[in-house]
């Protein structure tokens, strides 16, 4: 028996061993199947409109499942993403961008109306499906017409890999997304920006922190708004405008998303009484720097740190203004609700105040602060092999009022670009490349002399993997001593950002103050009045990226171009991308 034992001893521990490892196994298998292992995440959206009043006033709004702003996607570095999306709207297509998000091998699933692919038509369904490749603070909106102004916007949040750390420590988290806001529908905005004369969609009426704003109701004479033209409802009550509430406990530190969807505004955002750290500008690491507010462009994501050291027997204003134009738009209010006070409590201190609206060496300071985080550089290629000259103005075309790049103005052609160069249907657009430098000599300092435009649909296409300098040259507007800033924004790709000027920009010498360093990395940068600024990118991405101003009324009338490399390796593109235009033959 003892022998026997002995011999079953060894064999028995053996087996007993390998239950465990399997068992083991087995967990750490189950807890990888459910945290580590890439997932696929589905989405059922659909599209409608919906009558809400993010600032007290009733209009219609572009909305996803109800709600408003749209769904926030949470997911982690290696998920895919598939979001199928039903067009509720009866009378009209619509698509959507995942901004930030570079589409590599799914150039067809940017969401961008004539570009990557035809809109989905009302009734139809249409499935985005992407890998997300990169963390970060993302978001999705409208890319047809004007949709983005109609509320048809949301959060896309890209975590880290389980176990990667960011270089920064943090307690909690919040996430906000900022915007202007018009009473008067997108479509007459759209409408008056094309008619003769022009009429421009003016300052907005509000400011919105996560779709929530506040127009003061008792401006509004029995019930009417000013621009509507017809009465409206105007009930300050309402839950849908009562401000968001950013809760913290006090002594902790948070780490803020902040997301510009501004149809036309520059936005400085401030938190009253705190300091704030950036510590991430476009998902990218950098230089920390300490600023009491931060100006944010269209297109443009940040992360901050602040901790809520403040009086604790108090809460806060958060707040948006306007920079850049000359505000005519109250402050847009968010409250910093200090726990546990009740979130009723509302300050008694006046909103705060924030630099003047036309200090642009104030934003164009801030703005350099902007530097990859020290042991997070991705140092830029130290040479283009290619240099874009664009002198950016505003234009005339057949009296219509309109932006231009190198006096060509951007209209969308009818055949999604990506499916005309890649079947070669050579008269879905001209097939005379557009100018790489201005075409005539210019002044920046006066209206244009020539204010005429011509229309184009040209494409940029550039060698696969060639490294592509643009340098943005802006101009005076058609009203002398005017000069606006436009945020920049690049499909499919981020760029260094190598240097920003004053005046006229010199081939032959500011390529010498390139910052070949630690250029910062983002997808949508500002280029200030009279100003130019310098970027470089590799053309590495196989597809079709629009790469134009992000303020809605400046892309709708013309301020972009189309670039493309590399689709030639693309296999056949999805069908449900086709069936426009000459995409409807093949
Ligand atoms: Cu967020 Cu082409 O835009
Ligand atoms: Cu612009």
């Amino acid at each position: 028996m003892k022998a026997s034992a002995s011999l079953v001893g060894p064999g028995w521990a053996l087996a007993k061993f390998s239950v465990l490892t399997f068992l083991i196994l087995v967990v750490l298998n189950l807890a990888m199947t459910t945290e580590a292992r890439p997932r696929i995440r589905h989405y059922k959206w659909k599209v409608d409109y919906l009558y809400f009043s993010p600032d007290c006033v009733e209009k219609v709004i572009i909305a996803i499942n109800g709600q408003f702003p749209g769904p926030t996607i949470r997911a982690r570095v290696g998920d895919t993403i598939v979001v199928e999306l039903e067009n509720g709207l009866p009378t009209e297509g619509v698509v959507i961008h995942w901004h930030g998000i570079h589409q590599v091998g799914t150039p067809w699933y940017d969401g961008t109306a004539f570009v990557s692919q035809c809109p989905i038509n009302p009734g139809e369904t249409f499935t985005y499906k992407f890998m997300l490749s990169r963390p970060g603070t993302y978001f999705y909106h409208g890319h047809f017409g004007m949709q983005r102004a109609a509320g048809f916007y949301g959060s896309l949040i890209v975590d880290p890999e389980h176990g990667a750390k960011e270089p920064f420590a943090y307690d909690g988290e919040l996430s906000i997304i900022i915007n202007d806001w018009w009473h008067r529908s997108m479509y007459d905005q759209e409408t008056g920006l094309f008619a003769i004369p022009f009429r421009f969609v003016g300052e907005p009426q509000s400011l919105l922190i996560e779709g929530r704003g506040r127009y003061n109701c008792s401006l509004v004479p029995s019930g009417s708004v000013a621009g509507s033209g017809d009465c409206v409802n105007c009930n300050s009550s309402n839950p849908q405008c009562q401000p968001y509430i950013l809760p913290v406990e006090p002594g902790k530190t948070y780490r803020l998303r902040i997301t510009s969807v501004a149809s036309l505004s520059s936005l400085n955002f401030i938190l009253e009484g705190h300091n704030m750290t950036i510590v991430k500008a476009d998902s990218y690491n950098v230089d920390p720097v300490v600023v009491e507010n931060l100006d944010v462009y269209s297109g443009e994501t940040y992360s901050v740190l602040f901790t809520a050291n403040q009086d604790p027997s108090k809460n806060y204003w958060a707040a948006v203004n306007v920079r850049g134009r000359k505000p005519a738009t109250p402050t847009g209010l968010a409250l910093l609700n200090y726990l546990p006070n009740p979130s009723s409590m509302l300050p008694s201190t006046p909103s705060p105040v924030t630099p003047v609206w036309n200090d642009f060496d104030y934003s164009l300071n801030q703005s350099k602060l902007i530097v990859a985080r020290k042991g997070y550089e991705v140092p830029p290629p130290p040479k283009p092999d290619r240099q874009l000259i664009f002198l950016t103005t505003q234009n005339k075309l057949n009296g219509r009022m309109k932006w231009a790049i190198n006096n060509i103005t951007y209209v969308p052609t009818s055949t999604p670009v990506l499916a005309a160069l890649k079947y070669g249907l050579k008269k879905a657009y001209d097939s005379i490349p557009p100018p790489d430098i201005p075409t005539h000599s210019f002044s920046i300092n006066a209206p244009p002399a020539n204010p005429n435009a011509t229309v184009g649909s040209g494409v940029y296409t550039f060698q696969f993997g060639s490294v592509v300098d643009v340098i943005i040259q802006n101009a005076n507007t058609l009203n002398p001593n005017n000069s606006e800033i436009h945020p920049w924004h690049l499909h499919g790709h981020d760029f260094w950002v190598l240097a920003y000027g004053k005046g006229i920009f010199d081939p032959a010498t500011d390529p010498h103050s390139y910052n070949l360093k630690n250029a910062p990395l983002k997808n949508t940068v500002p280029v200030f009045p009279y100003g130019w600024v310098a970027l470089r990118f590799r053309a590495d991405n196989p597809g079709v990226w629009p790469f134009h101003c992000h303020v809605e009324p400046h892309f709708y009338m013309g301020m972009g171009v189309i670039f493309a490399e590399g689709w030639d390796r693309l296999p056949n593109l999805p069908k449900s991308v086709l069936g426009c235009g000459l995409s409807k033959h093949l």
